[in-house]
């Protein structure tokens, strides 16, 4: 299931001669794209005779991973195999040694996968590399006017970096383990291996501990995991090559800890679940003895429980509040001559680490931990700028990037992949700081997110910042990025994803059984709007309020406003003379006129739709205006000036997200066609 046609594929190149393209050759729908791609001559048909045989080293886990490999070949194709009995296997898989009980930073993920228009061979030195192989070759078919197949190619493939993670905020809205591990299918699929647990925060502690359970039974409304679930986790994961990193965030975004144990604060309580986002005062104490002797148990549990050699503890955003107005804390602060808040957060920070070290793993924290008395086996996981990862790396320190990488801030797909994590500061490292840069990892956190629509949060943006963090670093093309990005998002839902199938759903509980085909032409064309700007002050709503608006039903990013806004460059650059394209605009524009006198009684009759009139009106507006520019242009006269500063005007108000929270995101093209039908374009 691929979503470039022939037609679409020869106007298509690699642009990337430096991975070994012939230039002529027609892209490949992979992301991440491999180190090196070699075209070959012809194609390997997929017959329902598909086969596997393993040859060199197999284990359990290496026959599930191949198990899991020909069902999901068969769900993409539709094809039931039935391999003939006594036949030579189709692909021929060799790997050269077994995996380690506890997947480690760095271990081997390379491969080669080779395809003739007879065989195809997937070799690696170790099983985590025939992992990797086997999603290229699942990205690699496609139909073809004689079947699916997938085309000759000599792939050699390692990653980048080594950490290549997604953080999972489960405290802000719980995710039950079902959609966790679709999700992790979504991440083996694109070559991540890390996930990043951030298991509580202010709103909820999601991990059940047996030696003090008031943490999880009062601090997570019943919402939690179980530690058969957590392990179940773990190993659904270490089968598909993810390492599972637990974060405890400390001695800041604390509140969940308290509802159990307040003795852990630093101001009395009693203390409640936060039912908003934000940052809270609610701190450890760190100057009483008892708060280690409970965390060097707890954490004694959860390492147990966490087999990863790594911990983290969070360490971000301390107000200080509560420290500042305790004057036992402060006695302390004086007593040990330490000069602030600052002083007091790195003292915990190096009592924590020595609880971490005692249970044999190494400890990670956010960029706020970066102090030089802690020992240089620390991670600093960058997220407030990419100064900090530089800072750390001259320091000694190891670093993954987060920065940039937020997928909750709504960005779009090719601002996320401008940034690199070698790049800014960190380009002006020596060859040894920048080996200490182990890669990076992208955020999802769950302020407006549900179970419902978290997938299309993080999909299909999650895969350009996995190529990022797994391709060379020159591959960079944004065209090429979204073509294959928009491929392998269909191929992401064959694994039960729904990035794409839950806005459907969403749409019409808001709409009833009404036809929708209006309403989705206006969340064709709307963003949710950008960074923290649905706030999380005290009118928004709580985090127990439904989540079942447009804002949370469109996508993070529009394809037709993009693909809109290149229309519009093209014909504008070729001084509006044009006709094919304009015809494209013409008629997009068209549509968008009439669309709210379709629109509107839908709108009109349900309460979660009403918010969307203005948008709607907005949205018809600027179709009008649009198709009046271009009216304009095709005269070659100019626009009058009155006329076109009111149609800016009219932009300028569409651009603002209206109470709906939504960008209009065709308000920028339509007003450079008005811009371009004025005094100064019609002279070209
Ligand atoms: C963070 O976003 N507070 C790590």
């Amino acid at each position: 299931m691929k979503l470039m046609r022939s037609s679409f594929l020869v106007s298509l190149f690699f642009s990337l001669m430096s991975v070994g393209m012939a230039q002529s050759q027609p892209q490949l729908n992979l992301m991440p794209m491999p180190a090196s791609v070699q075209p070959g001559a012809g194609q390997f048909a997929i017959s329902q005779s598909f086969s596997v045989a393993v040859t060199g080293f197999h284990d359990a886990a290496l026959d599930r991973e191949v198990q899991r490999f020909q069902t999901q070949l068969s769900r993409q194709t539709g094809i039931p195999f039935r391999p003939k009995p006594g036949a030579s296997p189709a692909l021929e898989i060799h790997a050269g040694h077994g995996r380690e009980a506890v997947q480690k930073l760095g271990e081997d993920e390379s491969y080669e996968l080779t395809i003739t228009d007879s065989a195809a061979k997937l070799t690696a030195p170790a099983p985590l590399g025939v992992l990797r192989g086997l999603q290229t070759f699942l990205q690699l078919v496609e139909i073809t006017p004689t079947g699916f197949a997938v085309p000759a190619v000599t792939i050699k493939d390692q990653p980048r970096f080594a950490w290549r993670g997604l953080m999972f905020d489960v405290s802000r809205h719980f995710i039950p383990v079902d959609v966790l591990k679709r999700n992790l299918d979504g991440m083996a699929a694109v070559k991540m291996n890390v996930m990043h647990w951030h298991l509580s925060d202010d709103q909820g502690f999601r991990a059940e501990s047996k030696v003090f359970p008031k943490l999880h039974e009062m601090g997570s409304a019943g919402q939690f995991y179980t530690q058969d679930e957590m392990r179940d986790i773990i190993a659904y994961a270490h089968d598909r090559g993810i390492r599972v990193i637990p974060e405890f965030d400390m001695p800041g975004h604390s509140t969940a800890w308290f509802v159990g144990h307040p003795e852990l604060a630093s101001a009395p309580g009693p203390y409640k679940l936060e039912r908003r986002g934000g940052i809270f005062d609610a701190t450890m104490d760190p100057t009483r003895e008892e708060t280690y002797k409970f965390l060097e148990k707890f954490i004694a549990e959860m390492t147990r429980l966490f087999p990863d050699a790594y911990f983290h503890i969070g360490g971000d955003e301390v107000n200080g509040k509560q420290w500042d107005s305790n004057p036992k804390i402060q006695a302390f602060i004086h007593a040990h001559g330490m000069k602030n808040n600052q002083d007091l957060q790195a003292y915990f920070n190096q009592r924590l680490q020595k609880i971490v070290a005692r249970n044999h793993k190494l400890m990670v924290g956010w960029d706020e931990i970066l102090n030089p008395d802690l020992p240089k086996t620390i991670v600093i996981q960058s997220w407030r700028g990419q100064d900090s990862l530089a800072a750390a790396a001259k320091q000694g320190y190891s670093g993954l990037l987060s920065y940039g990488y937020y997928l909750d801030l709504m960005w779009s797909a090719s601002r996320h992949y401008a940034i690199d994590p070698m790049s800014d500061a960190a380009a002006t490292l020596s060859p040894e700081e920048k080996s200490r840069i182990l890669g990076g990892e992208s955020c999802q956190w769950a302020e407006w997110v549900t179970p419902e629509n978290v997938d299309s949060h993080i999909w299909p943006r999650n895969a350009v910042i996995a190529e990022r963090l797994w391709s060379p670093q020159n591959v960079t093309d944004v065209a090429s990025m979204y073509a294959r990005m928009n491929a392998v998002s269909l191929d992401l839902e064959w694994l039960g994803l729904t990035h794409r199938s839950a806005r459907m759903h969403m749409l019409h509980r808001m709409a009833g059984p009404a036809d929708i085909s209006a309403l989705r032409v206006l969340a064709d064309v709307v963003e949710p709007v950008k960074d923290y700007g649905r706030g999380d002050d005290t009118s928004a709503p709580d985090f127990d309020a439904p989540l079942t608006y447009m804002i949370d039903a469109v996508y993070p990013e529009s394809d037709t406003a993009r693909q809109f806004s290149g229309l519009v460059q093209t014909f504008l650059q070729s001084g509006a003379k044009d006709p094919a394209t304009e015809a494209q605009i013409r008629s997009q524009l068209t549509t968008w006129r009439d669309n709210d006198a379709k629109l509107h009684p839908l709108l009109e009759q349900s309460s979660l739709l009403q918010e969307d009139e203005p948008l709607s009106q907005n949205l018809s507006a600027l179709g009008a205006a649009g198709l009046q520019a271009l009216d304009y242009l095709d005269q070659s006269q100019p626009a009058p000036d009155a006329w076109k500063s009111q149609q800016l005007a009219l932009v300028e108000q569409a651009k603002k997200p209206g109470p709906a929270g939504l960008l209009l995101m065709v308000a920028a093209p339509v007003g450079q066609l008005i811009d371009g039908s004025g005094g100064a374009k019609s002279t070209p």
